[in-house]
């Protein structure tokens, strides 16, 4: 066995990635907000939560099918979106729409995508859910969602969490961001890591450098570059949001709706008032602010105030099947994978978003047969048992 294929597990493809990329965009993605800690938190939580087995039930094969929105998906869990994908491994976009069809699960397309909405939907049409960051102006909301609907997407998911722009430290320090691009005068703080990662640098020059958020292109004025297109989408973005706008939302949008990012209960059961056909628990990965809780641990709080048969995700700290499962008896139909996904494309491109798929699901099988729980609907939150 060789590359990704050698991989047994999530934190092996997170080694792969940290070899090829540069520090400066690894780092990026392991420290979210600050010093990491709600990165490394969200993951953690997961520890403290774990399952009683039942014998002698039949269980062999698990059925890990779950139907969201009407649909039946072949695994209780889909790639969440990432933005600028593109500096990671040109063409990432596409794989995750690709392994997002074969594996037939959903793939969330980031709002700052690199390849455009089109583009990847038309790979995927029934795979591809739009991740939309309003913009300012309610205006040109509206013509993103045009964009989206335009492109054949019947799930768009609305990132409610960023009022303001958020600030990481690795790249104030380095001067490169996925989406903003390199500060070339802080060229030589990062040469050195630049010269010490050749595999990266050749693929990045030889896909033409900078990759663009083609999603944007089309307001971004004629003619700009990729540093054009993130400023004009700075002067854009983000707007402070209010539950007014959701609403306008929610009007204009016929399809399912779903609001990203959200944590409080209040603002959970507001969300299914407002129309949300789907809730999705996140606190962006850990990339907003190092003091929030994990994810998993808002998960009963959420489900306690939520209507009975409402659609509720998860995302944060997910890197194991077993991770799904706990999830499950939380009360989570469906989980969002962001940094197992990134780590797998960047790592070995379309091969290496396959793996990740394996890797989940396989655990994800082995966790429910060992647990003696024949289908994902039947994951009992009796076997529960949380540590303090
Ligand atoms: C590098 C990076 C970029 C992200 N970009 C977006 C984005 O464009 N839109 C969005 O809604 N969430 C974005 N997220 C958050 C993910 O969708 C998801 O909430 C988070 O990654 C889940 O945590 P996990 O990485 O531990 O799985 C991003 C996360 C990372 C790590």
């Amino acid at each position: 066995m060789s590359g990704v294929s050698s991989a047994l597990n999530i934190e092996d493809l997170r080694k792969m990635a940290g070899r090829r990329l540069p520090s400066f965009l690894f780092d990026y993605v392991e420290y979210g907000h600050a010093d990491g800690a709600s990165v490394a938190r969200n993951k953690a939580a997961f520890d403290k939560y774990q399952m009683l087995s039942r014998v002698l039930v039949k269980v062999v094969p698990p059925d890990t099918r779950r139907t969201v929105f009407g649909r039946e998906y072949d695994l209780p869990f889909g790639i969440s979106a990432v933005g600028g994908l593109g500096i990671f491994r040109p063409g990432a976009d596409r794989f995750l729409a690709e392994v997002a069809r074969e594996a037939n699960i959903p793939f969330m397309l980031s709002g700052v995508s690199t390849e455009s909405i089109e583009t990847v939907a038309r790979i995927a049409p029934d795979h591809v859910w739009f991740q939309l960051y309003p913009a300012r102006e309610f205006a040109l909301t509206e013509r993103l969602i045009g964009q989206a609907r335009n492109a054949g997407c019947e799930v768009l998911v609305v990132s409610v969490d960023y009022p303001i722009q958020n600030k990481s430290e690795v790249p104030q320090r380095s001067g490169v961001t996925p989406i903003g691009g390199i500060d070339w005068a802080k060229l030589p703080s990062i040469a050195g890591d630049l010269a010490t990662h050749p595999r990266w640098l050749l693929e990045f020059l030889r896909s033409g450098g900078m990759p663009k958020m083609e999603s944007w292109m089309p307001y971004a004025p004629a003619g700009s570059s990729p540093k054009d297109i993130a400023k004009y989408f700075a002067s854009v973005w983000p707007p402070n949001l209010v539950w007014e706008d959701v609403e306008r939302i929610r009007a204009l949008w016929k399809g399912k709706l779903v609001l990203k990012g959200l944590m409080e209960p209040g603002d959970v059961s507001r969300a299914y008032e407002v129309g949300a056909d789907a809730v999705s628990l996140s606190n962006h990965g850990g990339n907003k602010l190092n003091i929030v809780p994990a994810t998993v641990d808002c998960l009963a709080p959420a489900r306690d105030v939520a209507p009975e048969g409402s659609t509720l995700f998860l995302d944060g700290g997910i890197r194991r099947g077993s991770d799904v499962v706990k999830a499950a008896a939380l009360g989570a139909d469906f989980c969002f994978l962001g940094r197992a996904f990134l780590y797998g494309v960047a790592a070995g491109g379309r091969d290496g978003a396959r793996r990740v798929v394996e890797i989940v699901r396989d655990d994800l099988s082995y966790t429910l047969a060992m647990l003696g729980i024949p289908d994902m609907y039947s994951v009992d939150p009796a076997l529960l048992v949380t540590q303090a």
